[in-house]
């Protein structure tokens, strides 16, 4: 096990901890994307390690994002090799590959972000490798048949976004113990809201439902880690359950070597529960009975 694990309960509190601030988007960047694929885009792959890994090494593994790190989300290797595995590998740092859906992005793109700002140049690498991740990755870009596309990869991930905030009802996070499902389901270090509970790492798994209602529906980020913004299918970009990385994580499949495992079948009641919260929210959104969206596009 690695220090960062021993330490992480004791961290909650500071340092870079948890911080998922919301930030401004810029809103007109167009980089479209979705983590659905299951290959991996050999293009994309090709952009980030030439230009975007030298970037992240140089101004985000210096001090505070190094795999080796105890305090922040590890998403940058030491060398090339593994890079792009480790960057990609966190949903908390890439989402979508849109500027609305990574956390990554308006970080950089306008920065700055703790102090590191970045040129032209080096955004426009970045932007570059999200719209290739994102082209790679779609099942469906609305070509001949298709079906209509009008608007842009990153317009549908703020607006999804935006209106799943709205559909999302506090009396389904209580009635179905939604806090409470999460924060106790257990690992094999313990429950998930020892390192959790207050958002350590980009995924708050706290007991009180009412604060995981506030969460989830201010803070996309937060929001993201059970529900991505899936626009694999660009005629039908939807939230869909985050099963995806609770699976890479729980399994511990890599960047994720050194995290507890837990139970990842479907039937396991936390993901019961996700499912359940789904179930509800997407029905409101198809009565259209939601309410008004409380993170603005
Ligand atoms: C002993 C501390 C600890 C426990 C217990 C723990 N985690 Fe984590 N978790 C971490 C650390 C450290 C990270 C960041 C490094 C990583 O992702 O491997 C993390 C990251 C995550 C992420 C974010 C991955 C991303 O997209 O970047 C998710 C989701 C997550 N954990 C889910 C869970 C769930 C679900 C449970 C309970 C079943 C759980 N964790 C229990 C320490 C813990």
């Amino acid at each position: 096990m690695s220090i960062r694990y021993l330490l992480t309960a004791a961290l909650l509190a500071g340092g870079c901890v948890g911080d998922l601030t919301p930030v401004a988007d810029d809103g007109d960047d167009d980089v479209p994307g979705t983590d659905a694929g299951t290959t991996t885009p050999a293009l994309a792959r090709g952009m980030f390690e030439r230009d975007v890994f030298p970037i992240l090494s140089a101004k985000c593994g210096a001090g505070c994002h190094l795999t080796t790190s105890s305090s922040s989300t590890p998403f940058v290797a030491a060398a090339v090799g593994t890079s792009y595995i480790t960057a990609t590998g966190f949903d908390s740092v890439v989402g979508n590959f849109t500027g609305p859906g990574a956390a990554m992005y308006a970080r950089l793109v306008p920065g700055p972000h703790n102090g590191r700002t970045y040129t032209t140049d080096e955004q426009a690498k970045i932007t570059a490798w999200f719209a290739q991740e994102v082209t790679e990755r779609a099942t469906n870009t609305g070509g001949t048949d298709g079906g209509t596309v009008s608007e842009s990869p990153a317009q549908a991930t703020a607006r999804i976004i935006s209106e799943w905030s709205g559909c999302l009802k506090l009396t389904d996070f209580t009635t179905l113990n939604f806090g409470p499902a999460w924060a106790n389901k257990g690992s094999n270090q313990g429950n998930c809201e020892q390192c959790h509970t207050s958002g350590a790492y980009g995924f708050k798994a706290n007991d009180d439902n009412t604060g995981m209602y506030e969460t989830l529906t201010t803070n996309k980020y937060y929001m993201m880690a059970y529900f991505s913004a899936d626009i694999s299918d660009l005629a039908n970009p939807k939230m869909v359950p985050n099963f995806v990385n609770f699976q890479r994580v729980g399994l511990r499949q890599v960047p994720h070597q050194e995290h507890p495992s837990f139970n990842t079948n479907l039937n396991d009641a936390a993901f019961v529960t996700l499912q359940q919260l789904y179930d509800l929210t997407m029905g409101y959104k198809t009565a259209g009975t939601c309410g008004t969206p409380r993170i603005p596009q």
